[in-house]
């Protein structure tokens, strides 16, 4: 009797069939999905035996050797944090405070009126990207006088993603010009004036990624003019702060300049470029309030969000980072090797321009001089860059980026062939 009663109950919720009993499987359904545009080139350069190869994928800093750098500063601040024999506490869910503190003031200049006045809140984040999905998760819930995200076109990959899983819907706005491998100022222009008031815009501080191709001060002033005229909520992605110019102060110069104009910004900040903590994940999500009270009331909100993903951040790389910027030797030396990687990043533009032209292209590269940050936005097709990764093992994103910080004096010349080559 009770093995009926149970019979009856399956096929009432549609459990007895066939299928459900005989596949021996919970995920038949999932679908094989593509690898990640930027990571997945990672993974393709790994699987290659050629001795030349070159990985010019993702963007990640190599020394002139081509080799990843850590930090000098960043080795000293581990070790007199080994001195120490600190605990391994939960941090609380925002994080470090004095990373926390130390993150904003970066950003914004340690005398920015909007700390002086606590109208600001920063949450210690998983790095940069972490930080955007905390931020898109904010405005999901409590931007919801407007779903639409504007983001440039293009943008980095992982930003569609990353508010599409909040619930945002994704627009774009007009930026880089391919005719002119440049910034399309006009086309920006036209385009965030049709933007409809309160959305959401998408703006990159410093080292557009993937195109390598910022704003002037100039147009950077008719920007934010523009933007305050519709009313919408800017959200600044600075992932680069130091790695454009070499100068922190100057790479900070766009979102202190909104600032100072009236926008109360969110704002994404990473430490994986600037301080090489790529996989220590260091980064900080601040939102600027129009007065301490919202602060206090938007910081209890995101500790509210955070805590049901990831309870609260991890602690190694905040203290590094936190020793570095609260120690006046070790922020000195910082600085130093932030401008020595930009420039080095920067003498590797001139020397691929001088090797291509040595290899004897005709075609105009000043545009590689011109761009800056870690990547190059070559202008090289698709099929241009399968043939450059199957015939010469260089590595990048099917968009024609390149990571300027994974060419050195050794492989320049070869990735100058090989660019010849498929470009000729
Ligand atoms: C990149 O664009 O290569 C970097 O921001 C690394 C990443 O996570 O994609």
């Amino acid at each position: 009797h009770l093995d009926a009663l149970v019979q009856s109950k399956l096929q009432s919720v549609g459990q007895d069939s066939p299928s459900w009993r005989h596949s021996g499987s919970w995920w038949s359904e999932v679908q094989m999905g593509p690898p990640d545009p930027i990571l997945g080139v990672t993974e393709a350069f790994k699987r290659d035996t050629n001795p030349k190869k070159i990985n010019l994928g993702v963007g990640a800093y190599r020394d002139d050797q081509g080799k990843p750098y850590v930090l000098n500063c960043v080795r000293k601040a581990e070790a007199q944090i080994a001195t120490k024999k600190l605990d391994k506490e939960y941090l609380t869910i925002g994080g470090l405070a004095e990373f926390n503190k130390a993150c904003a003031q970066l950003a914004l200049g340690p005398d920015n009126e909007v700390l002086k006045s606590g109208r600001s809140i920063t949450v210690q984040t998983i790095s940069g990207t972490g930080s955007l999905r905390v931020g898109a998760n904010f405005l999901s819930r409590f931007h919801t006088v407007a779903k639409d995200v504007y983001l440039p076109k293009p943008s980095w990959g992982n930003h569609t993603p990353i508010f599409r899983d909040a619930g945002m819907q994704l627009k774009a706005y007009s930026y880089y010009d391919p005719k002119t491998c440049g910034f399309d100022f006009k086309g920006a222009l036209d385009d965030i004036l049709k933007i409809p008031e309160k959305s959401v815009i998408m703006l990159h501080a410093c080292a557009h990624n993937p195109t390598g191709v910022d704003p002037r001060p100039e147009q950077w002033k008719e920007i934010s003019a523009l933007v305050k005229k519709r009313n919408l909520l800017v959200f600044f992605d600075m992932a680069y702060q130091g790695f454009a110019s070499g100068d922190i102060d100057r790479d900070a110069w766009a979102v202190r300049y909104f600032i100072e104009q009236g926008h109360n910004v969110v704002l994404s900040q990473s430490f994986a470029k600037n301080m090489g903590l790529y996989g220590e994940r260091v980064g900080g999500f601040t939102v600027v309030c129009k007065d301490a009270e919202e602060a206090k009331r938007v910081e209890s909100q995101l500790k509210i969000l955070i805590r049901p993903i990831y309870s609260n951040p991890p602690m190694n790389g905040a203290r590094i980072a936190s020793t570095i910027l609260n120690t006046p030797e070790l922020y000195k030396e910082w600085l130093v090797e932030v401008k020595d990687m930009a420039t080095r990043i920067i003498r590797m533009r001139e020397e691929l321009v001088g090797n291509l032209k040595k290899e004897g292209s005709t075609l105009n590269w000043q545009h590689v001089t011109d761009q800056i940050g870690m990547f190059c936005f070559t202008g090289l097709k698709p099929d241009q860059v399968e043939r450059l990764t199957k015939e010469f093992s260089v590595y990048m994103t099917k968009d024609g980026r390149i990571s300027m910080a994974g060419v050195t004096s050794g492989n320049v010349g070869y990735l100058a062939h090989g660019i010849h080559t498929v470009t000729k």
